[in-house]
């Protein structure tokens, strides 16, 4: 959470009562440097009933329009417009995006693999399992069957502490939230995850912006479990670095991975001795029982 430096506030009388127009700079250099959001409030009486954010990082390099600018243009509109028509400016508009209150989970497992039926889906299923056996509540997400969109870096997720673009992952974000362990099951692909799995982690840059503006920590431990075709270490070094990154961002401290390689050949996860125990092995050291007291 960052403190405020109010830069400019102007009080306005009107029929509806007094009201404030209060511009405010926030350093957000400990996030990404050089970043500053300005924020722009009306205040009726001490009751914040609209408020306009933008940061630095929206202009993109090069761009015609200064973000200070624009929030000192937005500040003068605002004190007209109060001015002129307070009515409109008696009840709060605030605008926000809650998440669904879908419940906390214990073990989100994120599914990578387009294949429903495949070995990340098979993988998945033995992480389901072993929750469950612990008793704990866990998750599936089959990320190629739900709504995902691109990160458009837009960077107002640094303003509000949620994302504009509108698809599924508010059931993600606030599933992550609330765990304890989060598991990645993915195929490599192209030395990489699948698609819509990296557009899931960028995407999470959403919940790195509430744990920064809005102080929303994820506490959990991670695993990523990854296949692939080819045989050796090789195809698992991309992989590895990515959900490394995509972990470290959300302060989720990464166990040990278990990578399988060589699945050109053996084709089927079931069918390699020992993988199953060792992967539900690799879960179990990452659980805590609920306390049931
Ligand atoms: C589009 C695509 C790209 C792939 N790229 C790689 C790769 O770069 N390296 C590799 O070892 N295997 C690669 N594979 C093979 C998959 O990792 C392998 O078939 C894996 O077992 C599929 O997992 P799934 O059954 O969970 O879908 C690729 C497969 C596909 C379909």
């Amino acid at each position: 959470m960052v403190e405020s430096a109010a830069e400019k506030t102007q009080s306005i009388e009107t029929p509806e009562g007094t009201f404030t127009i209060r511009l405010t700079l926030d350093d957000l250099g400990s996030i990404y440097p050089g970043m500053i959001r300005y924020t722009v409030e009306v205040l009726r009486g001490t009751e914040t009933v609209y408020t306009y954010a933008i940061n630095s990082y929206e202009a993109p390099p090069g761009s015609l329009f200064d973000t200070q600018e624009v929030a000192e243009i937005v500040f003068s509109r605002l004190a007209h417009d109060v001015a002129s028509r307070p009515h409109i400016y008696t009840r709060p508009r605030l605008f926000t995006r809650p998440l669904p209150d879908s419940g906390t989970t214990d073990v989100v497992i994120l599914q990578g693999s387009p294949r429903r039926f495949g070995n990340s889906a098979r993988i998945a299923s033995w992480c389901d399992d072993e929750a469950g056996r612990a008793g704990l509540s866990s998750r599936i997400f089959y990320l190629q069957e739900m709504n995902i969109r691109a990160c458009t870096g837009c960077y107002t997720c640094y303003d509000y502490g949620y994302c504009p673009v509108d698809d599924d992952m508010p059931q993600i974000i606030r599933a992550l939230e609330s765990a304890s362990v989060i598991v990645v099951c993915t195929p490599v692909y192209t030395s990489t995850v699948p698609a819509t799995l990296k557009a899931m982690m960028d995407r999470c840059q959403w919940l790195h912006a509430r744990e920064k503006v809005l102080g929303r920590e994820v506490h959990a431990r991670g695993l990523l479990v990854a296949v692939a075709g080819r045989r050796g270490t090789e195809p698992f070094v991309c992989v590895t670095h990515v959900v490394d990154a995509f972990m470290e961002n959300l302060g989720i401290l990464p166990a040990a991975p278990v990578l399988i390689g060589d699945l050109d050949r053996v084709r089927d996860v079931g069918t390699i001795e020992g993988l199953e125990g060792d992967v539900r092995a690799a879960l179990r050291a990452l659980l805590a029982p609920r306390d049931e007291g």
